[in-house]
């Protein structure tokens, strides 16, 4: 055993693996059927042992072997709307399998982190859908290297090794931005989703390559920074009020900031869309009950959650998931309501 015994940091299955040059699926291979391996893989990595005094978690390993029946969901933000459907889609999935399920919100908190991998680690779950869009880790410990299956649901997690659901949120809002040009809107705006997140990616690289192919300069757009919460639809509106040249439509990230956007300028007397035109994205069931009803991109939520269980149950009892189910991507369609409607200038102004 040489200086890795100085280190305090308990060793953990990745570092043999990094160690050794292989993957933790290889290393746990080694551990568990070294007659797998090709010899001089099985070296490396018994000589990585060797070196380090390894010695594998059999307390999480036998733990494991225990089924538990229940999984673990993963979601940013339990307070969003959005999540309600695709959690009863991930419920009909897992309970028509005979499967419990437990939630994980995790928000920006590293307490939240730290008790997901030890929920994890501990073994109280057979599998984890994530639906925040990143692999929660916690002083180190990811839960990518503690051997549960996992499959990525809504939210992206690109370069993962394991299954992922997602909406077309590019395509989506491509055409999404096309709808509002297609009414003479040229004066646009953006309201953005969380800095650095997928979706708010994915939909903004859409909604400006709709613009450039209709030859709308992306200067001219107006972006507001958001979160995908009501209070960024208001703090956008009241940029957007004291504006000296409006735009005639806003294109939201998602419909709470949408409708916190409506609710703020319809309060200062302006008309949607004789003023504004307003269009979402998600389709959840409030976005139907605004005045006037919200023009969005629907979102197959209850879709998304059954495809994104159905598939964490194929890899929980070991039957293999096709290449086409590994990355399964739902379309979402327009639902034109009376939120948007022509532009008010004909399209004829810029933005100064
Ligand atoms: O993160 C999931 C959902 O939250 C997204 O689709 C986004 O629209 C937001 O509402």
């Amino acid at each position: 055993v040489d200086d890795f015994a100085k280190d305090r940091r308990p060793l953990r299955i990745a570092d043999i693996a990094a160690m050794a040059g292989v993957s933790t699926a290889t290393v746990s291979r080694a551990l568990t059927s070294p007659e797998k391996l090709r010899a001089g893989t099985l070296a490396r990595v018994n000589e990585a042992v060797a070196r380090t005094g390894y010695t594998p978690n059999l307390a999480a390993r036998v733990l494991r072997a225990r089924r538990t029946m229940v999984v673990l969901v993963v979601v940013p933000d339990i307070a969003n709307p959005f999540f309600s459907d695709v959690l009863r889609g991930i419920d009909e999935s897992l309970s028509g399998a005979g499967y419990g399920w437990l939630i994980g919100n995790l928000g920006n908190s590293r307490e939240k982190a730290q008790e997901i991998v030890d929920i994890v680690q501990s073994g109280q779950v057979d599998g984890v859908l994530l639906l925040n869009g990143s692999i929660p880790e916690y002083d180190g410990r990811s839960l990518s290297s503690l051997g549960v299956p996992m499959v990525a649901v809504c939210e992206a997690i690109p370069g993962a090794d394991f299954p992922q659901v997602e909406a077309q949120n590019l395509e989506a809002a491509r055409e999404g931005a096309v709808h509002l040009l297609s009414l003479g809107h040229r004066r646009l705006a953006y309201l953005a989703g969380p800095s650095g997140n997928i979706l708010e990616q994915q939909r903004r690289a859409g909604f400006c390559e709709a613009l450039v192919a209709a030859g709308v300069a992306l200067r001219s757009v107006r972006f507001y920074p958001g979160d995908f919460t009501f209070a960024a639809g208001r703090a956008a509106a009241t940029g957007f009020l004291a504006a000296t040249v409006r735009p005639t439509a806003l294109f939201a990230a998602n419909d709470e900031m949408a409708i916190g956007f409506l609710k703020t300028v319809r309060t200062a007397g302006l008309a949607v869309p004789g003023d504004i035109s307003i269009l979402g994205f998600d389709g959840i069931a409030f976005a139907d009950f605004v005045e006037p009803t919200l023009t969005t991109l629907r979102q197959p939520r209850q879709a998304l959650g059954q495809a994104g269980a159905s598939l964490l149950v194929k890899a929980m009892t070991g039957v293999p998931v096709t290449a086409a189910e590994a990355h399964i991507r739902l379309p979402v369609p327009l639902l034109a309501r009376a939120s948007t409607g022509p532009a008010s200038d004909g399209g004829q102004h810029r933005i100064r």
